[in-house]
């Protein structure tokens, strides 16, 4: 068996673990932008250069005999990596461009919604020019918006009132500035409440849900600094998360689900791979905030880590459109990942430092994110660096092996030391209970 892997991100290292653990013992191979040394040490080929360059990538693919590649992030699915790969015979865990659309267009993912009477949308509207943009806002009223820009934009085409913009005119000019580059966008309704993701594999006919899992966008401590890939995430040991209730759980795979139907019949075709849907829990209930077409980073350290089924086993249901939730068995522990990140991250991180990882202890919970050893030393790019996860049988254990962990990383690096922390989670649970008791 050739297993070939797409992207060379911590989610990679996450995936490439994963596969190494399937008692099939397939071969590995990747092809991405960087080389992280963390995934180049398993893999028999190890291919570095434009991963959306579709063609490229196929060839690699033929000529290495690949069985199955698995698509880590976003970029080649909106290039159609996934259909040209399997206009070659090869199988693959990510959907072909028109599904994956469920990602890279926002307003498609809406409409979607609205078609097949879907809910927990919030109100919007889409845009590709300014006319009747600020009725729009208007009607939403100050401080109760958000814009996002329709396509893909690295997680900086999304503004929110209060967060980014702070006024009527602000937010105009921001629809103004999108219009110019000729971008669409939509304009929608401001969720308030806690996030969450839940990320399912999918063969089109079916979902298995993974344990739901809480990332952490912000940089700083209590959730204030700018935005960034993600600093770090956790899942609880019954796969919740504390601040959950059943029935919005509940909510959220009934969406999930009636999701996959509506891409099926909107295309005729099956959605293989990972379908992740990010949603808030507010007072009114669980409101879809978008759709990944991928594994989440950092989610997939989390669930990945606690996969106990055969990680291949599950790929080969999915392809083959047989997957049952037999297949999939997830260990009942808690998890907490936590990512150091270079001083100055995300807006003037340091570049090319060197740090030092030698006092890790438990090495098979340790993954390299943007850090290279080109020069003999392990340097960190500029992005996020290395990961890792604590598990164990609580949350506020697994935080405290996390916490031990990532300060035995030495670097010119940063972390959230609050992540999986009993206050936090205490203070999440609080706001849910407080928003629900709102309720009118
Ligand atoms: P997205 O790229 O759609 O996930 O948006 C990035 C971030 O913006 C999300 O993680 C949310 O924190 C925030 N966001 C997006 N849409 C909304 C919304 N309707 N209400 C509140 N926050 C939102
Ligand atoms: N956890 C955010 C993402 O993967 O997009």
């Amino acid at each position: 068996m050739n297993i070939l892997v797409i992207g060379s991100g911590a989610r990679e290292h996450a995936i490439i673990k994963a596969l190494r653990r399937s008692p099939q013992n397939p071969f590995l191979y990747c092809c991405a932008t960087t080389c992280n040394p963390g995934i180049r040490q398993y893999t028999k080929e190890y291919w570095i250069g434009d991963i959306c360059n579709v063609g490229v990538i196929a060839h690699l693919a033929q000529q290495w005999a690949i069985n199955i590649a698995i698509i880590g992030p976003e970029a080649p699915l909106e290039q159609g990596l996934a259909d040209v790969l399997k206009q070659n015979n090869i199988s693959v865990i990510g959907p072909p461009k028109k599904l994956a659309q469920i990602e890279t267009s926002k307003a498609f993912t809406r409409d979607l919604l609205k078609k097949y009477a879907i809910p927990g949308s919030p109100l919007y509207r889409s845009f590709s020019e300014l006319s009747g943009t600020k009725d729009f806002l208007q009607t939403l009223g100050e401080g109760n918006y958000v814009i996002k820009a329709n396509g893909l934009m690295g997680g900086k085409g999304v503004k929110v009132a209060g967060d980014h913009l702070h006024s009527m005119s602000e937010a105009y000019q921001f629809c103004e500035e999108l219009q110019q580059t000729g971008q669409s966008f939509i304009i929608e309704e401001k969720c308030v409440g806690q996030e969450f993701s839940m990320l399912c594999f999918c063969d089109g006919n079916s979902l298995v849900p993974m344990p739901l899992v809480q990332d952490h966008k912000r940089a700083f401590i209590n959730d204030e600094g700018p935005n960034t890939g993600g600093m770090g995430s956790y899942s609880d040991a019954n796969h919740r998360l504390p601040f959950l209730t059943e029935k919005e759980v509940e909510q959220a795979q009934h969406i999930n689900e009636a999701v996959m139907e509506a891409l099926t019949a909107e295309f005729r075709e099956r959605y293989v791979g990972i379908l992740y849907g990010s949603f808030m829990a507010t007072r009114n209930g669980v409101r879809l905030i978008e759709y990944n077409a991928r594994f989440g980073d950092p989610e997939a350290l989390n669930v990945l880590a606690i996969l106990e089924s055969d990680f291949v086993a599950i790929c080969e249901a999915m392809i083959g459109g047989k997957l049952q939730r037999s297949h999939v068995q997830f260990a009942n522990l808690a998890t907490v990942c936590k990512y150091a990140v270079p001083e100055g991250y995300p807006d003037s991180p340091v570049k090319n430092q060197l740090i030092d990882v030698s006092s890790v202890q438990n090495l098979e919970q340790l993954y390299f994110a943007a850090v290279n050893d080109e020069r003999g030393g392990l340097y960190a790019t500029g992005s996020r660096a290395v990961a890792v996860v604590g598990i164990a049988e609580t949350l506020s254990a697994a935080e405290k092996l996390a916490e031990i962990e990532i300060n035995r990383i030495k670097g010119k690096l940063f972390h959230r030391c609050d992540i999986g922390t009993s206050e936090l989670i205490e203070r999440r649970v609080r706001q849910m209970k407080e928003l629900r008791e709102c309720y009118v």
